[in-house]
């Protein structure tokens, strides 16, 4: 089948990919030149295990194209996804919609033939309605139908995720034909058994919205125990063992430690409880604020441990930061809990030497001020503290010995919970979570 899929950043370059991988004939729309010319070379612009090679074959067939025009995209597909960002606005909880509103704005009057809109990004309740009543503004005689696909992939496993994902989920008005596209378009992933729900709209944005704010609830729940066991001298990693033994519960994403950031998560929570605001329903999600409340207590105690591992002063500490990116196999930086943590530690007086494996780059973009070094040796070289922050293999394999060896004080504190505590403390280090 022939497809367009509109913005190509972390969820559409997937998705288009992808797409081509399942045989489907893509035209990617990218408006923004030099991420096109990247992509058009066959390379992705930023890291995802998988996905340069995959991009790359399909764009040596011919499988997968790039083009940054609307007109082109109109006349190649009847089929278009949405895949734009939807960041949160500044100063405000609610989502920003602008990227998916020009991509409405500038598609439908290109369009001559009648069109299935597919939305993918993550739009507050509600999006789809108002945005056909737009399109039928904008359509010249003919009919232009709007639904709901959402997305749920990971960075670091998207192409797994879209390509055998748990779940597809579709959110369609009666009578139209977007359940009879997706089949087509899906048929391999569904003759394998994916489960696949066919609602409304409304209900598919909510499904999308609702499975981030229960993970974030999940990642802050086990956050706030291990406060608690802070308190009472307990090993919260015990108790996430034992209670995710209990199959209701289940052992994945109660991980505590740093706590969530990303691209998704932080801001969805807060477009969600914006939302529910604007629907009068403001009250039934009051306790995501606690979710970020106790989300973003995780940086600021990381600070605090920090200062108190230097003997209750930062100032003219040297400290070194494992880990930038908001999580392994990433090299997105987007309200990355490491990077706040660092940034916080130079406000206080430290030196700050920063080293992660792939997400340098970006990370000098958000703050050039940081030091960054080429290796952890490097980062480490001096250290008063040693700070795991994201929890790339290359750390939690990390051999202490020569570590301790360039480091002032042997001081580590394991952000993610990660590390082998009696690997370190045996090879002489204060070992601190
Ligand atoms: C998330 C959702 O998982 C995905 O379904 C959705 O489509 C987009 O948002 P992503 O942002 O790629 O995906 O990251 P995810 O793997 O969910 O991790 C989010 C954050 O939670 C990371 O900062 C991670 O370090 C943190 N986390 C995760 C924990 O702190 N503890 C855990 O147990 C799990």
């Amino acid at each position: 089948m022939r497809m367009v899929v509109l913005g190509l950043g972390y969820l559409g370059a997937t998705h288009a990919a992808c797409m081509a991988e399942l045989g489907h004939e893509v035209l990617g729309i990218e408006i923004m030149p030099e991420k096109r010319a990247q992509l058009a070379a066959g390379q992705v612009p930023f890291y995802e295990p998988g996905l340069p090679d995959m991009l790359k074959r399909h764009i040596d067939s011919g499988r997968l194209t790039i083009s940054g025009s609307y007109v082109e995209a109109a006349k190649f597909a009847d089929v278009f996804f949405i895949a734009v960002g939807t960041p949160q606005k500044k100063g405000e909880y609610s989502a920003d919609l602008q990227y998916v509103d020009a991509a409405i704005e500038e598609l439908v009057p290109q369009l001559t033939r009648n069109a299935l809109i597919l939305g993918k990004s993550t739009v507050p309740v509600g999006t789809a309605e108002r945005l056909t009543t737009r399109a039928q503004e904008l359509a010249k005689d003919i009919d232009v139908e709007i639904a709901w696909n959402p997305e749920f992939l990971r960075e670091g496993y998207a192409i797994a995720d879209t390509l055998k994902p748990d779940r597809l989920v579709l959110g369609a008005y009666p009578g139209g034909r977007a359940e009879t596209f997706c089949r087509q378009i899906y048929a391999a992933t569904l003759a394998e058994g994916t489960p696949f729900i066919v609602a409304d709209p409304p209900t598919a944005e909510l499904v999308k919205t609702s499975a981030n704010a229960f993970l974030a609830t999940k990642i802050s729940f086990i956050n706030a125990i291990a406060e608690v066991c802070d308190a009472a001298g307990a090993d919260v990693q015990a108790i996430a063992e034992a209670i995710g033994y209990d199959a209701r519960i289940g052992r994945k994403f109660l991980n505590a430690g740093l706590g969530f950031g990303g691209g998704c998560l932080p801001k969805d929570i807060r477009a969600f409880m914006a939302r529910a605001g604007e629907l009068g329903a403001a009250e039934a999600l009051s306790f995501l604020r606690e979710v970020d409340n106790v989300n973003m207590r995780r940086r600021q105690r990381m600070v605090d441990i920090t200062r108190e591992v230097c003997g209750g002063t930062l100032l003219g500490k040297r400290i070194a930061i494992l880990g930038a990116a908001f999580k392994p196999e990433s090299d997105d930086v987007r309200d990355s809990p490491a990077l706040n943590v660092a940034g916080q530690i130079q406000l206080q007086g430290a030196s700050v030497a920063v080293y992660d494996p792939k997400a340098m780059e970006n990370s000098r973009k958000v703050f050039p001020t940081l030091d960054y070094a080429g290796t952890v040796l490097d980062a480490c070289d001096q250290a008063d503290a040693v700070l795991v922050l994201t929890e790339w293999r290359e750390f939690v394999d990390l051999d202490p010995l020569p570590v301790r060896d360039v480091v002032r004080c042997a001081n580590v504190i394991d952000g993610r919970m990660c590390l082998d505590k009696n690997r370190w403390v045996s090879n002489g280090w204060n070992f601190v979570v």
